[in-house]
C-alpha cells in the first residue's frame, strides 16, 4: 500500500450547480482534518469550473470522467484533456465501465485517451474490471490483464498512472468481492504492470471501486495492494465520502 490512501469521487451524470458547489465545499473543508488520505473529485463537465473554484486553496484535487483523445478540432460535443487541465483538473477517469458500454468505448479508445491525458501533464485513473459472466467462468485475471495491456499507454509511470480495478457487478449494486478476493486482483494488476510501466509498481496506486461505503471501506483498503477507492454513490454525500478516507486511516 502507498503511504496515503487516495479517495476518488465519481459523481457520474449527478449534480446541478448549486448542489455541486456546495458538495465540493463540504469535502474541501471536512478534507483538511483527515490526514491518512487524499482526495479527489470528479464532477460531471458542466461543475468543472465552479468546483475549481470552491477548491481553490484546498488540498482537494479535480477530476474529469472522460476526455477526446484529440487536442482540438471538429469533435461536436467533445472535451479535450488540455481543456480539462485549463479548467484546473489534475485526473481523468478514462475507460468506466459505464463509458466502455454506453459509448462502445474499446480499450485502443482508452490507451488513446490515457496517451491524451498524460501528454496535457495530468494523472490518468485508468478504470478495467470483469464482467459477472467473466468472473463466474474464472477468466477474471485474463480479463484484467488484457485490458491493462490494450489500455494502458506508452509513457505510464507511478507518477502520473492510477489503475482503478472495478468488477462491473459491483459497480452501483451494493455488492463487493471479499477484500481478500479484491486484494488478489490488485496484486495481479501490480505483478502484471512492473516492468511495463515507468518507476517502482510497488508505488503505483490502484484503488477499488464498486460500492465501497463507509461500512466496507476498511476492511478492504487494509488490504496490502488496496491503495484507494474510487467512489459512486457514496461520493454524492460528503460525511459519507470522508468516512471513507477516515477509514483509510484504520
Ligand atoms: P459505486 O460506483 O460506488 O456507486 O458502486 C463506483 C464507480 O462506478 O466508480
Amino acid at each position: 500500500m502507498t503511504s496515503k490512501a487516495l479517495i476518488a469521487g465519481n459523481w457520474k451524470m449527478n449534480g446541478l450547480l448549486q448542489d455541486g458547489v456546495a458538495l465540493a465545499k463540504a469535502v474541501a473543508e471536512g478534507a483538511s482534518s483527515v490526514s491518512g488520505s487524499d482526495f479527489v473529485v470528479c464532477p460531471p463537465a458542466t461543475l468543472l469550473f465552479s468546483v475549481s473554484q470552491a477548491l481553490s486553496g484546498s488540498s482537494v484535487g479535480l477530476g474529469a470522467q472522460y476526455c477526446h483523445p484529440a487536442d482540438s478540432g471538429a469533435h461536436t460535443g467533445d472535451i479535450s484533456a488540455s481543456m480539462l487541465s485549463d479548467v484546473g483538473c489534475g485526473y481523468v477517469i478514462v475507460g468506466h465501465s459505464e463509458r466502455r458500454q454506453d459509448h462502445g468505448e474499446t480499450d485502443a479508445d482508452v490507451q488513446a485517451q490515457a496517451a491524451a491525458v498524460l501528454a496535457a501533464g495530468m494523472t490518468a485513473i485508468i478504470c478495467i474490471g470483469e464482467t459477472e459472466a467473466e468472473r463466474d467462468a474464472g477468466e477474471t485475471l485474463n480479463r484484467i490483464r488484457a485490458q491493462l495491456d490494450g489500455s494502458v499507454p506508452n509513457g505510464a509511470a507511478t507518477s502520473n498512472t492510477i489503475i482503478a480495478y472495478e468488477p462491473v457487478w459491483a459497480i452501483g449494486t451494493g455488492r463487493t468481492p471479499s477484500a481478500e478476493e479484491a486484494n488478489e486482483v490488485h496484486a495481479a494488476v501490480r505483478s502484471h504492470l512492473s516492468g511495463m510501466i515507468g518507476g517502482d509498481a510497488s508505488e503505483l496506486r490502484i484503488l477499488y471501486g464498486g460500492s465501497m461505503k463507509p461500512g466496507n471501506a476498511s476492511e478492504l483498503l487494509a488490504q496490502p495492494d488496496i491503495d484507494g477507492g474510487l467512489i459512486g454513490g457514496a461520493a454524492l454525500k460528503a460525511d459519507d465520502f470522508l468516512a471513507i478516507g477516515r477509514a483509510a486511516a484504520g
